[in-house]
């Protein structure tokens, strides 16, 4: 029978320790008791960028990057996408189970009936100029809600943490449509609760002046299949961001607020808008070696490219490419298509990409969907952020009620000075200062 457990030999002492594995891991806790003497604080893990470290045990998401596997609660992505809709997504991640048919409609009925926002959050958003980003719309005015439900405070009590989440989850889609129509100019459009979830929100962005907004059938489906795709992703940036700031007991806006900050940046959610700036900067699909050249010789990334976790295809980016067929027939090829299939032709072909496994990810069709159906690249990020909500606070409600978790607060290996000690003004030489 094997031991499930781990000998290191501290090499400079010529002890030994034997540390348990849980689940196929050690605590790096355990690492601590490894000490040169008494005096010594003991080893710890160094790992800059979280690559070999898990910050949480979680039942939501399973990913296995090396043969391409998403499950939401054990469900394949394929799966979901192919059977539900978002909101029923949005259940499962949330309770763990798929919901009855009663169920569901009870549960699409309670978000419905969170879609408005208070009149002075519409108020708030008239005070961005007229420019403003639509990210940094959203990343505000979903803080801001925390000035208006002082409620979400008290995350000890699970029925206010669920209600808050269904607030959010309810009015993220009109915060960001409001959002989008300020950058416009437009007047907005109040939530038409006879609509599903996504044909909503395309009434809020996209009604003008005709009595009742009748989306494209084919087009409400697709932005519902891509938000399924979108809504949780175990634990990535911006999710553990939620849940570090949630760790310190803030309430659920300002942590989704830090969140979706976090989500905005190139690297992570930011990546499908500059996938576009991208295709527009290569122009033609003549132009697509050269461009691949460029970035092979440092020159920038291929946005849309690579994952910390995918080694394999993103299983998402194979189900948005059978989405984007489906929206193509309705509005057209969006021409930057041909650049993008010849660029993911040219790097999948060539051994700078084949040996970094670089793959593309969610982020290199989506945009070119959501351009087709008329979104701007601005909006593209607000797109991942709505969705994503659900598996954030899916995450944070983990968080919450896991006895094991505390307050996150990692350690640091300081290279700095010793101690020294004060120099007087007049006594002191210019140092050159580096950044
Ligand atoms: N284009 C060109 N080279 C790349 C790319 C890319 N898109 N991504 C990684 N590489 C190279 C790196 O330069 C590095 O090369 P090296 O070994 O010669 O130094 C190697 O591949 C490994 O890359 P890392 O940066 O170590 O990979 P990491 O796991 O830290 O980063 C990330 C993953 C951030 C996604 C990265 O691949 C990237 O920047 N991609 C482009 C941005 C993007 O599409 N982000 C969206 C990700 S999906 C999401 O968040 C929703």
């Amino acid at each position: 029978m094997s031991k499930e457990t781990l000998t290191v030999t501290d090499n400079r002492t010529g002890r030994q320790y034997e540390i348990p594995l849980t689940h196929g891991n050690i605590r790096t806790m355990d690492l601590r008791q490894i000490k040169e003497d008494a005096e010594d604080f003991g080893v710890m893990g160094y790992d800059p960028a979280f690559l070999n470290t898990a910050s949480c045990q979680s039942n939501i998401t399973f990913i296995d990057g090396d043969k391409g596997i998403l499950r939401y609660r054990g469900y394949p992505i394929e799966e979901l996408a192919e059977n539900c809709t978002f909101l029923e997504v949005a259940y499962l991640l949330l309770n763990k189970e798929l919901p009855t048919a009663a169920q569901l409609q009870e549960w699409v009925d309670l978000v419905k009936h969170h879609t408005m926002i208070h009149e002075s959050t519409k108020t708030f958003l008239e005070g961005f100029r007229y420019d403003s980003h639509p990210m940094s719309m959203l990343i505000s005015s979903v803080a801001a809600l925390s000035t208006i439900y002082h409620d979400a405070r008290n995350i000890a009590d699970p029925i206010v943490r669920r209600r808050n989440v269904v607030r959010l989850i309810g009015k993220m889609p009109t915060i960001a449509a409001y959002a989008y129509r300020h950058s416009l100019g437009y007047p907005y459009v109040y939530p038409d609760n006879d609509l599903s979830y996504t044909e909503n929100f395309m009434n809020m962005l996209w009604r003008m002046v005709e009595p009742k907004y009748v989306a494209n059938p084919i087009l409400a489906r697709a932005l519902d299949i891509l938000f399924i795709l979108h809504a949780d992703h175990e634990q990535n940036c911006s999710t553990n961001v939620m849940r570090s700031v949630g760790s310190s007991q803030a309430d659920p806006f300002v942590s989704t607020a830090a969140a979706a900050a976090a989500l905005s940046g190139p690297l992570h959610g930011g990546a499908n808008e500059e996938v576009l700036r991208m295709l527009d900067e290569i122009g033609t699909r003549d132009n697509v070696r050269a461009f691949v050249d460029k970035v092979k010789a440092g020159h920038g990334k291929l946005m849309g490219f690579g994952h910390r976790v995918y080694k394999n295809y993103d299983p998402r980016a194979r189900i948005i490419k059978w989405t984007a067929e489906q929206v193509f027939q309705v509005t057209g090829k969006n021409p930057k298509l041909e650049i993008a299939l010849e660029l993911e032709k040219i790097a999948l072909d060539d051994e700078y990409f084949v040996k970094r496994k670089l793959y593309p990810n969610v982020d290199f069709y989506s945009g070119i969907i959501y351009q087709a159906m008329g979104f701007d690249p601005a909006m593209f990020t607000v797109l991942f952020a709505i969705p994503r909500t659900v598996g954030w606070l899916a995450q944070w409600e983990e968080l919450i009620a896991d006895p094991e978790q505390k307050i996150a607060r990692p350690r640091q290996v300081y290279l700095g000075q010793g101690e020294r000690h004060f120099v007087p003004m007049e006594k002191r030489a210019a140092q050159r200062v580096s950044a």
